[in-house]
């Protein structure tokens, strides 16, 4: 099983949380890499069993370049990829990176195989020097084990 984790990330939170995510699904598959999103292509995604994407969200939008990786990967691709989503948001309120993204991904035909992961941060007026509270965390480790299941899932069907 190949998982690709890739993340959008200004301040260092969804870089903390797409390498909790890596950490967690490393013993499940045989190759897990987790990378910015400035030094993936579409054509990193051959090959790819599982890809995990998370954004900052910026004026209520997942970062271009998340955007354009997904808009490039041929839509063949998604149809044998199962996908999963994750974002940081400062305002509990909607659309934010992850409407952006799931509303792009429903477009391309991809497939979700896990509920978004929306992490709220405590962080008004958007300051950068947040930390991801113990609730979020929570959440994080759920997303992550429930990744996890998909994983033995799928390596039990094949
Ligand atoms: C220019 C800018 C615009 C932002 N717009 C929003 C927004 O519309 N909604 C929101 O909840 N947070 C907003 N934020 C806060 C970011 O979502 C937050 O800094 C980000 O999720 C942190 O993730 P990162 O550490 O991975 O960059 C904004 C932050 C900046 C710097």
């Amino acid at each position: 099983m190949r998982v690709l984790i890739v993340y959008a990330s200004w301040f260092g939170h969804n870089r903390e949380v797409a390498r909790v995510i890596a950490d967690r699904l490393s013993p499940y598959a045989s190759h897990v890499i987790c990378a910015p999103v400035t030094s993936v292509t579409a054509s990193d995604t051959i090959g790819c069993d599982l890809l995990v994407l998370g954004s900052f969200t910026h004026a209520h939008h997942a970062s271009w370049r998340m955007r354009h990786l997904v808009e490039t990967i041929p839509e063949r691709r998604f149809k044998r990829m199962a996908i999963a989503v994750f974002g940081t948001q400062t305002v509990n309120e909607r659309p934010s990176s992850i409407d952006d993204l799931v509303s792009l991904l429903a477009k391309r035909g991809a497939r979700l195989v896990v509920p978004p992961l929306r992490v709220i941060l405590s962080a008004p007026d958007f300051v950068p020097w947040s930390s991801i509270t113990s609730a979020e965390r929570a959440k994080i480790d759920a997303f992550a084990q429930s990744l996890v299941h998909q994983l033995e899932l799928e390596t039990v069907s094949r």
